[in-house]
């Protein structure tokens, strides 16, 4: 036996220098895209509770917002929309003058270079709260997938007229990137490309963003079509079918909770893979830091790069700012 060991892992981590010369993960603005949250108006900026630091803004404070993303550096912002009026098909996602159709014009006009990214989900336009079309079959309410697939095909090309850079289909429906794929194709939108929420848990860390996006289903919950968080095995399936539909960019949701799928799919499948760190993710951090019981900057830079480490190419964030700002 030898009196120590030879190698010693030690050795290149005496100094910060020698420490930042091997580090294998750094996190740069560009890995972040800032969620923003429409509702109509003038003015208005309505904190939210659960999200602090984070508010409703009205166009003109989405512009403003947009703006400063810009300024730091962060390549661009995903758009959720509260619109004036729900109903049971949520038409406001399909109107020319739907409130993310015009935040989508807004910015595009004031940052023409920041990548605007539409989230496409029905939850947010809905009376029930649910991401499609409700049917009550035998008393038991349940999401109908195909005539669900056309809206969210309408949704995407009213966003692409509208400028949107990226369209983001979030509603878990079975078939919904192929749908929207030919949508957008058939209305000339060839060029504009998809990033799936292709591997979207059922997921308890969403408390905070149904908040901010006042989406609650008012009946039942998202099991229907949102995966087990118990299987990580069908992830790869649902991002196969994903991809073979045609989507460009693959997302992960939540991230912490999943970076097993997370590294497992952007093994398996190469293709650029994001990932979403939720709104209970930055909530949960908030809350402690708050109590003094963990130092919250310390801990999302820690967790931002755990989720880069793990295969992410960028992260949808609600540290977008801070994390930058603390680089
Ligand atoms: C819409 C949607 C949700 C989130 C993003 N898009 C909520 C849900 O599925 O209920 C959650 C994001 C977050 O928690 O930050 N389908």
């Amino acid at each position: 036996m030898m009196p120590f060991p030879k190698t010693r892992l030690r050795r290149l981590r005496a100094t910060p220098a020698l420490r930042r010369l091997v580090r294998e993960t750094a996190l740069a603005p560009d890995d972040f895209i800032l969620p923003l949250f429409v509702r109509p108006g003038r003015g208005v900026r309505n904190p939210i509770a659960s999200l602090p630091g984070h508010f409703q803004l009205s166009i003109d404070g989405i512009v403003r917002e947009a703006r400063e993303a810009a300024r730091l550096g962060i390549p661009g912002v995903i758009l959720f929309g509260i619109p004036a009026r729900k109903d049971a098909r949520g038409s406001d996602a399909v109107a020319r003058h739907g409130i993310v159709q015009d935040a989508v014009r807004a910015i595009k006009d004031a940052v023409p270079d920041l990548v605007v990214v539409t989230d496409l989900c029905l939850c947010e336009y809905t009376d029930h709260g649910h991401c499609g079309v409700v049917a009550r079959r035998g008393g038991r309410p349940g999401v109908l997938n195909d005539p669900t697939l056309k809206i969210l095909g309408e949704v995407a090309v009213a966003q692409a007229a509208a400028g949107s850079d990226l369209v983001a289909p979030s509603g878990m429906m079975d078939g919904m990137v192929g749908a929207i794929r030919a949508a957008l194709d058939g209305a000339g939108f060839a060029g504009t490309p998809i990033m799936s929420y292709a591997v979207k848990y059922a997921s308890a860390f969403y408390g905070p963003f149904r908040e901010a996006a006042e989406s609650a289903p008012r009946s039942g919950d998202r099991r229907g079509y949102q995966m087990d968080p118990a299987n990580a095995r069908e992830a790869l399936r649902e991002a196969a079918l994903d991809i073979e539909e045609g989507a460009d960019i693959i997302l992960v949701k939540p991230a912490l909770a999943y970076l097993d799928v997370l590294t497992r799919v952007r093994d398996r499948f190469g293709l650029p893979t994001a990932a979403y760190s939720v709104s209970g993710e930055f909530a949960m951090v908030r809350a402690a830091a708050d109590r003094g019981w963990i130092n919250g900057a310390a801990v999302a830079l820690e967790i931002l790069t755990a989720i880069k480490r793990a295969g992410a190419d960028f992260i949808l964030t609600y540290w977008a700012k801070d994390a930058v700002k603390a680089l």
